[in-house]
């Protein structure tokens, strides 16, 4: 049995080996002093033959203990020369489908695998809030019970049939936990959160995956309420381990050890944090090279036992059993990667995933072009037959690399890959437009605008350990060249298609943004294409929500596309000329003003200045929005027992109908409304939603089904509980309370 093999193993190993069983150091530094002399037991960030020769150096090793290969693979096999890499998380939540991500998760491990990576640090179960936060692009967006529905079905992608599945991977639910509550949206800053607060919303997600059995969690760098996540025990060990009864793995976020020193100054040096870490239950402990030396001399001192160690050790160790790499170590596979890696059936796949990201936000009948309905300036319909002139205007129109987003090694995270993936692979919306219009349109690109340039950061290094982020992002200057010619490529045409949005350099961690608005040029070209009177629709290429400036209202359409991945250009031409459906949905409310923050829906009720002097609290778009090329009714909401027990089921039906003339994809949503609470709480919180099909004039009968045990709140104490009283069940199209039906039910005490 495992256990006895463990066992046996750790009454073999010198203190030195296990502490360094405990290390994941970074396999672009000295691999050999990593594994020779550190005896690492895992690497990240490692090339295919970086991953070789670490295999080889544990052949030399004493005790041979095979290394786990983690990777930040989370959307797709992120630094992996011709791997398929899909539209990101946040883009990927826009189409509310489980399904759908777990084959994404599948099909992700089955190219992740073969190249020698046995660990995914993915899912990301942050719940994004301040849309300041640069890696709100991570995230499956700002409700936790969408969170938990989409986070568990990659978890299942991931981890497979289990360790005897050649194609599973480990999966990592990050960051636990709060890491995403910044403040002013600046990355890792205080994460300010109650016991209460943590329980209401940031921890359902992550105790969700726990019970899915996700492998390992990864801990966020924020203090919260003073505590490093590090060291937090009250987390780590009364709610995660105690409550949940999770067995999986800990992981560190990167250096977290060593930033209790350098950085948050809560430990003196890395004895004190070293031990700290361990005494918490930090099993994996990420790039902190000075761990090594730190728990050897807090064992030597006293402050750790060995036993200390062993507990660790112990489930690295399981994990490598169980994935049974101590008969094969899972080297990367030269014939599987052919077969697998960037294969047309994960093309394909990656194809969908990128047609259900796209969410159409506002259409005034402009859209779908190819539906004969595009009209000119005057409002004139363009005679039958005329040859389509399409304009595709602005910076992100062809910019192959934005489109990927982050993690995608283009982020200067790899140097093994400094031209990124391999252009032909993608499709921008230029190569989009021009292989899908028909053979006589035609198709003008005008690059338009710059969004910025990098310039020499006279502040120095970013990061305080010296890890060098030298650079800092500055707005391109205006130049009116680039602006008249695309000002006069829009007049030229019957429609032009504006491409803006934000730039990798502006996205992930450590690269929060202070605003919200188009950077660079962007907003002076939109204000020149709509000044030339042709109708034009915006594609918004942002990683997060934006804030549009005043001439985007004067677009036709706009169109959200948040990093759609390398089929992302062929998507967005499909649904602007109605080949495909547009069906995503907002998985994110996207606010009028960067002042607004934060805009999520499900805020606490009760603030009587729920409105700004010079501005309303109201979203853009709200949570839940989409729209599609059809118009879709709902009505008969009907709760088939209106009492019920703590253990009842709510069962409802709602009939919805496709009113139009094209065919639809709905999310019927559905949301609680506690009426009167002990304790201030939400309006209403998501519970449960169907996508549903409608032809042209179909009309659906759809079950929603919400447990009462689902219809909790957490109370004064920190429990969470369900308050008996009345409710209500609000059905509908989105998380805006004027277009939900509601349907009242009353819960009674057992
Ligand atoms: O997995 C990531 C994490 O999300 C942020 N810090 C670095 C880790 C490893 O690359």
């Amino acid at each position: 049995p495992v256990a006895d093999r463990i066992a046996d193993l750790l009454s073999r190993m010198t203190v030195e080996e296990k502490v360094g069983q405990m290390l994941q150091l970074d396999a672009r530094d000295d691999v050999e002093e990593q594994v020779l002399r550190q005896h690492v037991g895992s690497i990240l960030h490692a090339s295919p033959e970086r991953i070789a020769l670490a295999h080889e150096l544990v052949a030399q090793t004493r005790l041979r203990i095979p290394l786990l290969v983690g990777e930040d693979c989370i959307h797709g096999h992120s630094f992996f020369e011709g791997a398929t890499i899909y539209p990101t998380q946040l883009g990927m939540a826009a189409s509310w489908d489980a399904d759908l991500l777990e084959r994404v998760a599948r099909a992700t491990a089955e190219e992740v695998a073969p190249t020698g990576v046995h660990w995914t640090f993915s899912p990301v179960l942050c719940i994004a809030r301040d849309l300041r936060w640069g890696r709100v692009n991570e995230t499956f967006g700002e409700d936790p019970f969408l969170i938990g529905e989409l986070a568990s079905a990659m978890v299942r992608g991931y981890q497979g049939d289990g360790p005897g599945d050649e194609s599973a991977i480990l999966a990592t639910a990050k960051h636990f936990a709060g890491y995403s509550e910044t403040q002013g949206g600046r990355d890792a800053s205080e994460a300010d959160l109650s016991p209460r607060k943590l329980r209401s919303w940031f921890l359902p997600p992550f105790e969700r995956v726990a019970k899915e059995g996700c492998r390992t969690f990864m801990l966020g760098y924020q203090t919260t309420d003073g505590v490093p996540i590090t060291i937090n025990d009250w987390l780590l060990n009364d709610v995660l381990r105690g409550e949940w009864g999770y067995t999986g793995t800990l992981i560190t976020d990167w250096d977290n050890v060593g930033r209790m020193v350098w950085e948050q100054r809560v430990q003196p040096d890395h004895m004190h944090a070293a031990a700290a870490a361990v005494k918490a239950g930090n099993d994996m402990i990420m790039t902190t090279p000075g761990f090594f030396r730190g728990a050897l001399e807090a064992i030597e001192r006293g402050m750790l036992a060995e036993s200390d160690l062993d507990r660790a050790v112990s489930r690295i160790l399981l994990l490598k059993f169980e994935f049974g790499l101590f008969e094969d170590p899972r080297r990367p596979d030269a014939e599987r990667i052919a077969e697998s890696v960037g294969s047309a059936a994960h093309a394909s796949l990656n194809l969908e995933a990128a047609r259900r990201s796209l969410v159409l936000l506002r259409n005034d009948g402009l859209l779908p072009l190819l539906d004969g309905r595009a009209a000119d300036a005057s409002g004139r319909a363009l005679p039958e037959g005329t040859p389509r002139r399409v304009a595709v205007i602005g910076p992100l129109a062809d910019d192959a690399q934005t489109q990927l987003g982050d993690w995608a090694g283009n982020s200067g995270q790899a140097d093994w890959l400094p031209e990124g993936h391999p252009r032909a692979m993608i499709t921008t919306v230029v190569d989009g437009l021009r292989d899908t219009v028909p053979a006589d349109w035609a198709v003008e690109h005008a690059e338009g605008a710059r969004i910025l340039t990098l310039e020499e950061d006279p502040a120095g290094a970013f990061f305080p350990d010296g890890q060098p982020r030298p650079q800092i992002v500055v707005p391109c200057e205006p130049d009116a060249a680039l602006i008249a010619e695309a000002a006069a490529a829009a007049s030229r045409a019957d429609v032009a298609v504006v491409v803006v949005g934000d730039r990798i350099e502006l996205v992930g961690e450590g690269r929060s943004t202070a605003t919200l608005e188009l950077v660079g040029d962007q907003v002076a070209l939109l204000d020149a294409v709509a000044a030339t009177g042709t109708p034009f629709v915006v594609v918004l290429l942002a990683s997060k929500p934006l804030v549009l400036p005043p001439s985007a209202d004067r677009a036709s359409a706009l169109l959200w596309a948040a990093n759609p991945g390398m089929q992302g250009g062929r998507a967005i031409a499909e649904v602007l000329l109605g080949l495909v459906e547009p069906s995503g949905r907002l998985p994110i409310s996207f606010a009028e003003h960067a002042g607004q923050q934060p805009t999520y829906y499900n805020q606490i009720r009760g603030q009587h200045g729920n409105r700004y002097a010079d501005l309303t609290q109201r979203p853009a778009h709200a949570f839940g929005e989409g729209l599609t090329y059809t118009t879709v009714s709902y009505d008969e909401l009907r709760v088939r027992d209106a009492e019920l027990g703590p253990d009842g089921v709510v069962r409802a039906t709602v009939r919805v109908t496709n009113t139009g003339a094209r065919p639809a994809r709905e999310v019927v949503q559905a949301y609680v409304r506690d009426e009167v609470t002990s304790v201030s709480w939400a309006d209403r919180e998501l519970k449960a939603f169907r996508l549903v099909d409608l032809e042209p004039g179909e009309s659906r009968v759809v079950s929603i089904e919400v447990p009462v045990a689902a219809c909790t709140l957490v109370d004064a104490r920190g429990n969470r509980i369900v308050e008996p009283g009345a409710f209500e069940l609000l059905v509908g199209p989105s998380s805006r309370d004027e277009v939900l039906l509601a349907a009242p039910f009353t819960v009674v005490a057992s």
